[in-house]
């Protein structure tokens, strides 16, 4: 599973790579709104643009999927390394700082304890239920002809195919 280490906030979080930032976030009860998002935002569409965070370090090219169209538009003025947390996906562990905008006193001391310790890289796909694993297996692969159902014949003890039956 990869890891969301938040800086400021001191605490790493896991989620299933693909998670929405800002739904893993507002699941694990991690502030990424200023006052301004907090009295409104747009619930994630990419249009208030308050839910800024900040990709800490190189630790995480990749980590999360690439910038949207919208985000292209929104953050043209903004550092590279910011992103709305409602347009990212996480794919890999990443290291993130919340409100990138409001400062952080103790910034660099905390980025440098939060990049020293490594993130595990977790996986790229969504773990697979064994129900649908075994699902999958019984499924007839494209162009392979399923199976003919078996019939039962009553009183015999024998059974036939459909094909037969015809
Ligand atoms: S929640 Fe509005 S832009 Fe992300």
């Amino acid at each position: 599973m990869p890891v969301i280490r938040f800086v400021r906030e001191g605490r790493d979080v896991e989620c299933y790579p693909g998670e929405n930032l800002r739904d893993v976030a507002l699941r694990e009860g991690v502030e990424l709104y200023g006052l301004k998002g907090k009295l409104g935002n747009c619930g994630g569409c990419g249009q208030c643009i308050t839910c800024f965070v900040e990709v800490v370090g190189e630790s995480s090219p990749g980590s999360l999927s690439p910038r949207t169209a919208v985000e292209e538009r929104k953050l043209q003025r903004r550092p590279q390394e910011w992103r709305l947390a409602c347009q990212s996906l996480v794919q890999h562990s990443v290291l993130v700082l919340t409100r990138p905008q409001a400062g952080l006193g103790d910034a660099e001391a905390r980025i440098a304890a939060a990049k020293a310790e490594p993130l595990p890289a977790g996986p790229t796909a969504w773990p697979v239920a064994e129900s649908e694993a075994e699902g999958a297996a019984e499924e007839p692969q494209q162009g392979q002809q399923p199976e003919a159902l078996a019939l039962e014949q009553p009183g015999s003890g024998e059974s036939t195919t459909a094909d037969e039956e015809a």
